[in-house]
């Protein structure tokens, strides 16, 4: 099989921080096909030494971490051309700036990894965010080739989204259709209320709503990727009861995430080990069927933040 280095992204270290290369390990090794080597620098530049068959790029350039890849043969580096095949322009999901927004390349890597490890034989998986701020990660599941749903609980949001993805179509001519209603009885309090964008043949649906009630708000079909990125108890403040943890709401709502997902789907679930612990998050979803996943990407963000993904699987 060729020899290949993957250069992992200078920007790698604003997303993971100190712990860039382990994460970077962590995410890689869920890829099948790649027999990954050791971690190389080069003019200041830092390298993943893998081998794979030349089919695998596409994959390889999706991981969060990945810049570019060179081929090397007879101790010649090349550039390998081609991209990621990501759907859109990469600013559709890296444009927008606002308090609260999810790194974009975490968001990417919790997709990487519930992409890995689901296994429901969809053949265009669809997914799930159940706290999805304004959206950083139905954009990238678009980009992607994914259709995707969120649930937010901040009214606000429907409006901020809206008037971004206007601004951005009208700034990339991006061919769109826009379509709003409810999924329930309208309601003064705006819960219910949708917003479909729908573009280059995927579409992403922003509901307004109590993630607690994901079941009855997004509908009965399932869905094969639950992946979110919930308050971090540090400065969203908490969950919907007030309380500085998350943790009362996503024991509320882990019946509901859990029943939106098909046999074999993966939610891939990033959080502040501080609050609440990871035994307290796993015991959240005790009982619902599924099975914790190991895969270890955890990296400390701030004195207050050890960011942690919990990944589980439904079984079959
Ligand atoms: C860390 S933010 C997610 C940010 C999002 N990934 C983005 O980049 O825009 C967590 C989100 O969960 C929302 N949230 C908190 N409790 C909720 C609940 N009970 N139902 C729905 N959303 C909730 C918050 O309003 C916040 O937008």
């Amino acid at each position: 099989m060729p020899d290949f280095a993957l250069l992992i992204s200078p920007a790698a270290g604003a997303a993971y921080f100190a712990d860039v290369r382990e994460v970077a390990l962590a995410e890689i090794a869920g890829l099948a096909g790649v027999e990954v080597g050791d971690i190389e620098t080069r003019g200041g530049m830092e390298f993943l030494r893998l081998t794979c068959a030349e089919t695998r790029i596409t994959d390889l350039l999706r991981l969060s971490f990945a810049q570019g890849v060179f081929q090397i043969e007879e101790g010649k580096w090349a550039p390998v051309e081609g991209g990621a095949g990501f759907l859109l322009h990469e600013d559709f999901v890296s444009g927008e700036k606002y308090r609260g927004k999810t790194n974009e390349m975490l968001t990417r890597m919790l997709i990487n990894l519930a992409l890995q490890e689901a296994d429901t034989g969809a053949a265009k998986p669809r997914l799930l965010d159940p706290m999805c701020g304004r959206g950083t990660s139905l954009f990238w599941a678009m980009r992607f080739g994914l259709s995707a749903t969120g649930i937010e609980q901040d009214g606000a949001a429907l409006n901020e989204i809206r008037r971004g993805l206007k601004k951005w179509t009208k700034l990339h001519r991006q061919k769109h259709k826009l379509v709003e209603g409810w999924v329930q009885k309208s309601n003064k309090k705006g819960v219910g209320k949708y917003l479909d964008f729908m573009a280059e043949g995927q579409v992403a649906r922003v509901i307004t709503g109590d993630t607690v009630n994901a079941r009855d708000l997004v509908g009965r079909r399932p869905f094969d990727l639950l992946v979110t990125d919930i308050p971090y108890g540090v400065q969203h403040m908490g969950g919907a009861d007030g309380a500085r943890s998350p943790l009362a709401t996503i024991e509320a709502a882990a019946p509901g995430w859990a029943a939106c997902l098909a046999p074999g789907g993966v939610m891939a679930i990033a959080f502040n080990s501080y609050i609440p612990k990871r035994a307290r998050m796993e015991a959240a979803f005790e009982g619902l069927d599924l099975q914790v996943l190991k895969r270890n990407v955890a990296h400390r963000m701030s004195e207050s933040i050890l960011r942690d993904v919990l990944l589980l699987r439904k079984n079959r």
